[in-house]
């Protein structure tokens, strides 16, 4: 495994490498988990050469989010890395001109609900650095996860908008063992923290049980799910449920996807998690 801690140094690497080979992308910002894991996994069973990208992308952070205080344990991540048979690190100390970008990407409609809402400018950040990220390694495919399915719904929207060649792979979200969904924020819950937090897992499941059981009506699924947040004494920043593709808002489940979406703050992190809602009409009585 090669680590390139500049632009010119791993565009150096991958042209002597690139010829025929074709070329899987994991970006990340580190502090790495096995959510991350299988991305790479993917990524090794998709294309010859995989690159993980390992940088804290300052353009996406908010003036009072945790820029400064986000995890970097860049040795273990690079172990996970080697073990996990990745053959490229990209671990770039700037990626940005010292006197800030002049030129920017901008997620529009996608980015307006959710955490768009919440994180006003965040996925402007995202896209943009995405795009420099795929300029520099250029692969054929990059792998993202369903974790933060509407940054994934962006970016599939940002290479079809923007004509970029690239396949988008989206993988599924990787769980603890008591179904908080992982990730490296985690690291700030409490012991507590950790507790309630599981509640956010429970209250997706209670929408997509009433769902599967022929409930259509998404205020009723998200009073289910209210309900247990509410118990765990829990406020959401949002609880919604919306079309998979479009992220466009919805009154009733109906044959299209559709997903549940909660954010949280619990202790001092920030929750993200989400499920897909499979409505199944219940059989007409004759
Ligand atoms: P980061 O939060 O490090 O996540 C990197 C990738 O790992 C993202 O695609 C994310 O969805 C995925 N991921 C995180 N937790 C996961 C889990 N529990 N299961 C499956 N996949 C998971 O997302 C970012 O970094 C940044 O916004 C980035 C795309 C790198 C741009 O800066």
């Amino acid at each position: 495994m090669r680590v390139a801690h500049t632009t010119a140094e791993m565009r150096r690497q991958l042209k002597t490498l690139r010829g025929n080979n074709t070329i899987a992308f994991v970006p990340t910002m580190g502090c790495l988990h096995d959510g991350h894991i299988s991305l790479i996994k993917e990524a090794k069973a998709l294309a010859d050469i995989v690159v993980v990208s390992i940088y804290v992308n300052p353009l996406q952070f908010g003036p009072n989010e945790d820029l400064e205080t986000y995890p970097r344990p860049f040795e273990r991540d690079a172990q996970m890395c080697e073990e996990a048979g990745v053959d490229f690190i990209f671990h770039p100390t700037s990626l940005y001109p010292k006197s800030g970008p002049k030129v920017t990407l901008k997620a529009t409609k996608l980015s307006d609900c959710l955490c768009g809402s919440d994180r006003p400018g965040h996925f402007d950040g995202v896209v943009t650095v995405v795009n420099i990220l795929f300029n520099i390694i250029r692969p054929d495919f990059a792998i993202f996860g369903e974790k933060d399915w509407q940054q994934l719904a962006i970016i599939r929207r940002m290479v079809n908008d923007l004509q970029i060649p690239i396949e988008i792979i989206g993988v599924n979200i990787v769980r603890e063992a008591d179904g908080l969904a992982m990730s490296s924020r985690n690291r700030y819950l409490s012991e507590t923290d950790r507790q309630q937090a599981l509640a956010l897992s429970q209250a997706l499941i209670a929408m997509q049980t009433l769902a599967a059981q022929g409930e259509n009506n998404i205020e009723t699924l998200k009073a289910a799910a209210q309900e247990i947040l509410t118990a765990a004494n829990i406020t959401t920043q949002y609880l919604d449920v919306r079309n998979a593709t479009s992220l466009k808002s919805k009154r009733k489940l109906n044959h299209l996807s559709s997903r549940a979406f909660i954010a949280a703050q619990v202790g001092s992190a920030r929750l993200i998690d989400n499920m897909p809602l499979t409505y199944t009409p219940l059989e007409p009585t004759s």
